[in-house]
């Protein structure tokens, strides 16, 4: 039994870090992943994520800091003493072995003799039972993947290591990947931990996902949390899309704060402010585009009281089938992004037309305005 806290979830690390000379790839990091949970590491390249899997694996030595994995601190085993197994993006699957026996491969070293009803399990689990007699290189790189995966869970590791194991495959066998991925963990209850820098992906995954960035962790909790709560720019321009408006402290009004934005008046609750808001204070106000309303400034005089509204000029639409996603210039700023749901279009929202934008307090969540604007955009991180 675990009682103490301390002692809590499967793979802990505590003041972990990683230097390369005088770079720092990874900073003193302490995180939990809880037992048989899905976790994910998101973050653009070079953030540190594979080093951080590296250092749970026992393939890089952390410069400081400690890994436990259970209650057994295994800093200082090497990787094959670890109750872990890894599958990495290139799979590596041995080419002149059949499906059968590279999955039998970890028990056949053990020196286990029966292995053929654990095999069969195996391949049950990631539906590969037919395949069992072919060659990797007769196999889609899906299935190749799953061999991967079957041939890492066979010797039943405590935690499953996954570094960007479906960046080799096309959009479309990458979400099947997801699914499978997600249903094979779900299945056997192993804790996995699972890197990558898709940001879909990993929301579509896991239970709890960690945002790396510049080898620190940005923000932690459940893909919801993350996308509804951002609490730094980073996280609210890497996740998605934010509209981010710079804004002046005005007053508080009960657990409100009521800001200024180009003469306008915004209102965004007081629990939803990451920043701080003297009077006069800045503050960058976000709100996601799907949560934004449009009307024609003809109609403005429908739009209910108590919405926070922005007037603006349609920029850009483009039908995508599901939504029209329009860019729309506002005094308070250019190229606002607000997705429509395709169900009753208004013809008069086309490029040029004036219009309101609006939405619901509750929708909007304030950040520290000392931040860069565009931190996690893809203009920002590809440069
Ligand atoms: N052996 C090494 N020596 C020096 N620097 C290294 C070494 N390994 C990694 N780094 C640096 O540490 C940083 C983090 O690398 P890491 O591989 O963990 O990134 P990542 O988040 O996995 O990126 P990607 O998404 O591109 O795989 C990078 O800047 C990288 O150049
Ligand atoms: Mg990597």
């Amino acid at each position: 039994m675990k009682t103490t806290p301390d002692n809590s979830g499967d793979v802990r690390l505590s003041g972990i870090s990683k230097t390369y000379g005088s770079f720092t790839a990874v900073h003193p990091l302490d995180l939990t992943v809880p037992e048989g949970s899905f976790f994910a590491l998101l973050g653009a390249s070079g953030c540190g994520k594979t080093t951080t899997l590296r250092m749970i694996a026992g393939l890089e030595e952390p410069t400081t800091g400690t890994v436990r994995l259970g209650d057994q601190d295994v800093t200082n085993l090497p990787p094959y003493k670890r109750p872990v197994n890894t599958v990495f993006q290139s799979y590596a699957l041995f080419p002149h072995l059949d499906i059968f026996e590279n999955v039998a491969f970890g028990l056949r070293r053990r020196g286990i003799k029966s292995v053929k009803k654990q095999v069969e399990d195996m391949l049950e689990l990631v539906q590969l039972g037919e395949q069992a007699r072919k060659r990797p290189h007769q196999l889609s790189g899906g299935q190749q993947q799953r061999v991967a995966v079957a041939r890492a869970l066979i010797n039943h590791p405590r935690v499953l290591l996954l570094d960007e194991p479906l960046g080799a495959l096309d959009l479309k066998l990458r979400r099947q990947m997801q699914l499978e991925l997600k249903r094979i963990q779900t299945e056997v209850g192993i804790t996995f931990v699972h890197v990558t820098h898709d940001q879909e992906e990993a929301m579509t995954m896991a239970d709890t996902v960690a945002v790396m960035n510049g080898g620190r962790v940005e923000q932690l909790g459940s893909p919801a949390d993350l996308y509804e709560n951002p609490q730094s720019t980073f996280v609210a321009n890497f996740l998605g899309t934010s509209n981010l408006i710079e804004a002046e402290v005005d007053t508080k009004n009960g657990d409100d704060i009521v800001l200024k934005a180009a003469g306008g008046k915004l209102v965004l609750p007081q629990a939803r402010c990451s920043a701080p808001t003297t009077a006069g204070g800045r503050v960058l106000v976000g709100i996601r585009p799907e949560k934004i309303s449009l009307t024609h400034a003809d109609d403005a005089g429908r739009i209910p009281e108590g919405r926070n509204r922005l007037t603006g000029k349609i920029a850009d639409a483009s039908f995508i089938g599901v939504s029209t996603q329009y860019v729309i210039d506002s005094p308070v700023c250019d190229g606002l992004a607000v997705y429509v749901q395709n169900v009753e279009r208004d013809g008069r929202l086309v490029p040029g037309a004036d219009v309101v934008l609006h939405w619901s307090p509750a929708h909007t969540f304030g950040l520290d305005a000392a931040q860069r604007i565009d931190a996690g955009t893809e203009e920002e991180v590809a440069a």
